[in-house]
């Protein structure tokens, strides 16, 4: 007998969260169950984000902050109401600290064009890990193009972890900012972002989390971690793809200049001059993905209905058997061994190129990603031009793994 506080304790049934995703009960071409392990590239949706989003469509629609009329308010209200939940989930002090933007590449470009360009000068240090994601390395390019700064980059060890001492001598009284991933794409690795953090502003520095691999695993806490900048992306977090977020500090997006003009960031407008609206909405030039935001909203409470802790510690056993089936292979090697890691194992097989890993393993049903992961630096350090990789969601069970393996297999045949 279910009683209203059992129905509000979140929980941790594998079975019951698999049903909550209706794609994976699709037969892929030849008949094949699918095995979908490629939520690192973008999670699927549980039927609460799709059901919230077709709502909104079929009833509840208007453009936002502009019309006096019912409907423009309702979805007023349920835009701004899923910018509140984004805070929650995220620890932050006010809701005007969170910009919604198109994705975490969007948040990165929107702080390295305009905190960037209106705080840092020729010769300012901007460190970056060897591991970033594209994303985290091209804005910082473009600024340098622009403003002449200096790129920094700490360096990985053999199994994907950050080196701590070569880190900590990154920091130079020149450097401004850090620019660091808080979970590795291609790798999986966490890495020690609290330490991070404390260590930059230890040298006056500012530190920028990309956590669009994180919030997905692991519980975040914007303030506690004391973060200036964090951004994560939707489609990752069982969203839509098209919503991104961005957290700053209050002051610091304050004193920020736009980043792009137009519609819903002004106050007022005349040809000699424009002034602009406050936060959070300085930064959100015309009309923005309101059902793309309304949809993140729904994907963090349906996260709230699930024990993390339970799904953290499933993961983790997950990735414990995955690894342990992988060892028993020969000829496959693991790239990313690093002690703290999401459910997401980077590989390779000897004498098969990772495409066609993924086509074989594809007309298996099986769903991994094969190629540099938009990460082409950690793939030049492993020395390798691609992997294939496998990743978890909420929903991967150990058939999902046992599949996986007897793909692999199959791989080690036809290469054999
Ligand atoms: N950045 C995404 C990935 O890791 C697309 O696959």
């Amino acid at each position: 007998m279910s009683s209203a506080a059992s129905i509000n304790t979140p929980s941790f049934d594998i079975e019951a969260i698999r049903k909550d995703f209706p794609i994976l009960a699709e037969t892929m071409p030849g008949g094949k169950k699918l095995t979908f392990l490629d939520s690192a590239a973008s999670a699927q949706k549980p039927q609460a984000v799709i059901d919230a989003m077709a709502n909104v469509y079929g009833h509840e629609y208007a453009n936002i902050h502009r019309g006096v009329y019912y409907l423009s308010q309702i979805a007023t209200d349920h835009f701004e109401a899923a910018r509140r939940k984004v805070q929650g989930f995220l620890g932050a002090a006010h809701d005007r600290e969170i910009i919604f933007t198109r994705n975490a590449t969007e948040a990165i470009n929107l702080v390295a064009a305009s905190w960037g360009r209106a705080n840092l000068k020729e010769g300012d240090q901007v460190i970056l890990s060897e591991m970033e994601h594209h994303a985290n390395i091209v804005p910082w390019q473009l600024l340098r193009e622009q403003t002449g700064i200096e790129l920094v980059v700490a360096p990985i060890d053999d199994d994907g972890a950050l080196i701590w001492e070569e880190f900590e001598n990154c920091f130079t009284d020149r450097t401004k900012l850090v620019a660091m991933t808080h979970v590795s794409n291609a790798l999986g690795t966490v890495t020690p972002i609290a330490d991070i953090i404390r260590t930059a502003h230890d040298h006056g520095t500012l530190v920028l989390v990309d956590g669009s691999q994180a919030v997905p695993h692991i519980d975040v806490d914007v303030v506690a971690l004391d973060a200036d900048f964090y951004v994560f992306t939707g489609h990752k977090l069982y969203g839509p793809s098209g919503i991104g977020v961005l957290y700053g500090k209050e002051a610091l997006l304050e004193a920020m200049p736009p980043y792009q003009g137009g519609g819903e960031m002004i106050a007022t407008v005349t040809f000699e001059k424009t002034t602009y609206a406050e936060l959070p909405h300085k930064f959100e030039a015309g009309t923005p993905n309101i059902v793309g935001a309304i949809g993140l909203g729904a994907a963090i409470d349906y996260l709230a209905t699930i024990d993390r802790a339970a799904a953290d510690a499933h993961e983790q056993a997950l990735l414990a058997y995955t690894n342990e089936q992988l060892a028993g292979l020969n000829s496959v090697r693991i790239y990313g061994t690093a002690p703290q890691k999401v459910g997401l194992v980077s590989f390779a097989i000897d004498g098969a190129h990772p495409h066609d890993v993924g086509t074989i393993l594809d007309h298996e049903g099986i769903a991994v990603r094969a190629g540099h992961h938009c990460a082409q630096p950690v793939m030049d350090r492993f020395g390798v031009p691609a992997t294939t990789r496998a990743s978890f969601g909420l929903h991967s069970d150990y058939d999902d793994v046992d599949t996986l393996v007897s793909g692999i297999k199959l791989v080690q045949e036809i290469f054999g």
